[in-house]
């Protein structure tokens, strides 16, 4: 081709380039014009003279260059064409996501943890699988003590069970850290209960302990009262019935006033007007004496209950079992 040819070349592939619309367009004109099998590279291979060489070149150059830049045109009138058509109106209300509730044992337990943390409680966690040591030795239960059968309590061996209280707690805060402590302990605990409406094989407790100079029964009257009317409300009462735990002298059982009849006597309350609550006491020298607490200068106070019961009394559900079978008739109603 001669050098005029080769001008007309030049202008027609620039006219080319300039008139692709869309960067697949423009890709078949390079093709035609730059690409391997063009009249461009055909030329450029048989190239003898450095004169043809030069003019052939710079064409190349050129147009690889219109290329780079149409292609550039090309992405920024798309994004502009893209943010102008495919606009999200981010203040569109989303879609919903159907949420859940938290569940009544969850609730409760919140609940109590606020009502401790109040008080200026820590809160703790303990392990589940504990020593026969933790659960039982340290807290001064006797050799005897029927909880200690493979009947009542769920042995992995000899030496380990799976926690049937949270009294374990006690020992464990007792032994990382100096009274005072104030602490209460939320979680699960198993004891070998045939499954009815009033019992299950796990259940969730709550445990406190208050380790202090000159604690006495009324610290722990006060303390369990404010938490019961932090539960069932303001109006509630608190009563103390004597009994016996190994690891508190004295020990004793709380009530609480029934909140459906006010005190006067219903099926819930058995009539008595009043709701038993768990089980509590003062901590037992020997139990302090297994942690190396001097008990001539430190008393304490304890106390047990379990989470379903105030679940129950709480929403009145009749059955244990309605918390532990995930059915979502029960569920999405708290
Ligand atoms: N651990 C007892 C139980 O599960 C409840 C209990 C009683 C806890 C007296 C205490 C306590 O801390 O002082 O039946």
């Amino acid at each position: 081709m001669s050098q005029a040819n080769w001008e007309a070349y030049e202008s027609d592939a620039h006219r080319a380039l300039a008139e692709a619309r869309a960067i697949a367009d423009l890709e078949d004109a390079r093709i035609i014009w730059l690409g391997r099998k063009s009249a461009l590279a055909l030329a450029l291979r048989e190239v003898r003279d450095r004169e043809t060489g030069t003019l052939l070149n710079g064409i190349r150059n050129r147009l690889e260059a219109a290329v780079n830049e149409r292609e550039h045109d090309l992405a920024a009138a798309e994004l502009d064409r893209r943010l102008r058509d495919e606009v999200v109106d981010i203040t569109l209300p989303g879609e919903r996501l159907p949420l859940g509730s938290l569940h009544p044992i969850t609730q409760v337990r919140r609940t109590v943890e606020d009502a401790f943390i109040g008080l200026g409680y820590e809160v703790r966690d303990d392990r589940e699988v504990e020593t026969v040591e933790y659960n039982f030795d340290k807290l001064a239960f006797l050799p005897t003590h029927s909880a200690r059968s493979p009947r009542d309590t769920f042995f992995f061996d000899d030496t380990h069970v799976l926690r049937t209280e949270t009294s374990p707690s006690q020992i464990h805060i007792m032994e990382e850290k100096e009274p005072p402590i104030y602490m209460v302990s939320i979680g699960r605990v198993y004891r070998r209960d045939a499954i009815t409406a009033t019992r299950y094989p796990i259940f969730h407790q709550f445990e406190g302990l208050a380790v202090d100079r000159g604690l006495t029964l009324a610290d722990l009257k006060g303390t369990l009262l404010h938490v019961m009317r932090q539960l069932y409300g303001a109006d509630r009462r608190v009563r103390f019935r004597t009994h016996y735990f190994p690891f508190t002298e004295p020990s004793i059982e709380p009530d609480v006033s029934c909140g459906l009849c006010g005190g006067a006597g219903c099926r819930t309350c058995k009539f008595s007007g009043w709701i038993e609550m768990g089980g509590a006491g003062m901590v037992d020298p020997r139990v302090f004496e297994n942690v190396g607490v001097d008990p001539q200068e430190w008393s304490g106070f304890a106390f047990g209950m379990g989470l379903e019961r105030t679940a129950q009394l709480r929403h009145d559900i009749p059955d244990i079992r309605a918390l532990w079978e995930g059915d979502l008739r029960v569920l999405r109603q708290f």
